[in-house]
Order: structure tokens, then C-alpha cells, then sequence
């Protein structure tokens, strides 16, 4: 399961997995188009749901999607919370409001997904989030951001030991792969010890082994390149 699996690095992981999962992937705005679902997968292969952080009736939408799933005979092997937004917000133009939509999708909405889907994953199953190497050094024009990550690393080891022994869990600090419109790729490599960006494939080989070592849970593998050793 791939909550944000339709577009950017959650489309990468959707076609990546495509070729030896089937899969459920979530999007907040509905689907419909066919030719949007990844690698060419059918429509057997490939369920859409239509999960939207700022719905009101989230939880309720959630539950009752889950156990359609559950009526299906669905059991999910795994989950990846993709779903994000990385805005900008300098120190002094903060609102209760910019705070709250920001913490609200990359904060409230993990988390709500992580509860929701815990019990319904399989036995040995890994539940990963996708979190930034902001977790180790801040964005300082992009605080709040760095804010509802921390607490998503906060989160990581916490749940593995609610969750344990049944499922695990896994964060990725990520350093850039897709770097947001308008930033500077060139710096952003230049930022690293390896002088590159991330691929989608690299991230692709985390999950991967993420979800096929039986023996981790509660930890945050750092994707970044060594940025954060600088
Ligand atoms: N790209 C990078 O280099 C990078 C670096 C560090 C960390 N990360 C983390 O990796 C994850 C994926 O990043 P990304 O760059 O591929 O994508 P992104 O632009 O951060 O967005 C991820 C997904 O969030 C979903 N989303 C947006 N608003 C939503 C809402 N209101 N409700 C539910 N879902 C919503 C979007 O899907 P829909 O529009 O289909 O809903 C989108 O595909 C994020 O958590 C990000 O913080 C990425």
C-alpha cells in the first residue's frame, strides 16, 4: 500500500513495485484515468483509493475503504506513507493557519494512516515513512516542515514498540532525489559527499530492504548522500 503512490517519487515506488506486487495506492484527489496507474499494471493489479488529509471525514473514509479491502480479501504486505507537501515558510511569516495545514499533512495525516492501517497489515509486515534529512539538521526556511518530520522520527521508534512483534517500522530520511521546482539541483549535489542527488531507484532499494529484513524495526535509514556528515 502506497498512501500518495500516484505522482512524483510515490509513482516511482508504485511502478517499481508493480512488477512483483499488486497494489493499493492512495491520492487525494479522485482517480478515473487509467493510463495514470504505473509500469502498465492492469486494473487487477492495482486498487485506487481517494484519501485527502484535509477531509473532514477522513477517519471514517479510511476505516470504511479498509474494510472494503478486508471484504475483498485483501492483506497488505506492507505500507509506505509518501504523502507530503514541503512548503516554504520563513521565520515570521508563521499563522495558526500555515502551521496547521502544514502539520496537518505531513504530521496528523501520517500518523491518522498509521493507526488506520496498522491493524490491518500482515504479520511481519513493515510500515515505512518517508521523512527528510531535515530530521538530523533543519530547513530553517522551511521549519515548520522539518517540525512534523522530527515528529514523524519521533513516531518511528514509538510505534515499533507499540506494533512489535507483529509489524515493524522503518523511517527514510531523505536527502534530495526530486528536488522541489526551482531549487538548485547543482547545489543541492554539491551539498552531498557523493556530489549527486538521490535517484528514485535508490529509494526503490531502501523499501525494498526495509521490507524484506525481518530482523529491523524502529529505525531511520538516512538516504541523503552523506549531507548531513558535512
Ligand atoms: N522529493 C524529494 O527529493 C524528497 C526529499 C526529502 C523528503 N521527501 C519526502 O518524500 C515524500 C514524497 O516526496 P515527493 O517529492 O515525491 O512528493 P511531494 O510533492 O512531497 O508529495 C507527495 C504526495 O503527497 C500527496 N498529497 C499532497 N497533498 C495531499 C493531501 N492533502 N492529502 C493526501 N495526500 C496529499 C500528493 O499526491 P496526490 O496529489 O495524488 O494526492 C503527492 O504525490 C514526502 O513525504 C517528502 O517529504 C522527498
Amino acid at each position: 500500500m502506497l498512501v500518495g503512490g500516484r505522482r512524483r517519487l510515490g509513482k516511482a515506488l508504485a511502478e517499481d513495485l508493480a512488477r512483483d506486487h499488486d497494489l493499493v495506492l492512495t491520492s487525494s484527489r479522485p482517480w478515473g484515468n487509467a493510463t495514470e496507474w504505473p509500469g502498465g499494471a492492469t486494473r487487477a493489479q492495482v486498487r485506487t483509493l481517494h484519501w485527502d488529509a484535509t477531509d473532514p471525514e477522513l477517519v471514517s473514509r479510511m476505516m470504511a475503504d479498509l474494510e472494503a479491502l478486508d471484504r475483498a480479501g485483501v492483506t497488505l504486505s506492507g505500507a509506505v506513507l509518501v504523502a507530503g507537501t514541503f512548503p516554504e515558510a520563513p521565520f515570521g511569516t508563521w499563522s495558526r493557519e500555515s502551521l496547521d495545514a502544514t502539520w496537518q499533512i505531513n504530521l496528523t495525516f501520517p500518523l491518522l494512516c498509521a493507526q488506520a492501517l496498522a491493524p490491518r497489515l500482515a504479520e511481519g509486515a513493515c510500515l515505512q515513512f518517508l521523512l527528510d534529512t531535515s530530521v538530523h539538521t533543519p530547513w530553517l526556511q522551511r521549519l515548520p516542515y522539518s517540525v512534523a518530520k522530527g515528529g514523524l522520527a519521533t513516531a518511528v521508534p514509538g510505534l515499533a514498540r507499540l506494533l512489535a512483534p507483529k509489524v515493524r517500522v522503518v523511517g527514510h530520511a531523505l536527502g534530495a532525489i526530486l528536488p522541489a521546482e526551482g531549487s538548485d539541483a547543482g547545489f543541492l549535489a554539491e551539498q552531498t559527499l557523493l556530489k549527486r542527488l538521490g535517484t528514485p531507484a535508490d529509494l526503490c532499494r531502501a523499501v525494498r530492504f526495509a521490507a524484506d529484513s525481518p530482523f529491523l524495526t524502529g529505525e531511520i535509514l538516512t538516504l541523503d548522500g552523506g549531507r548531513r556528515w558535512r
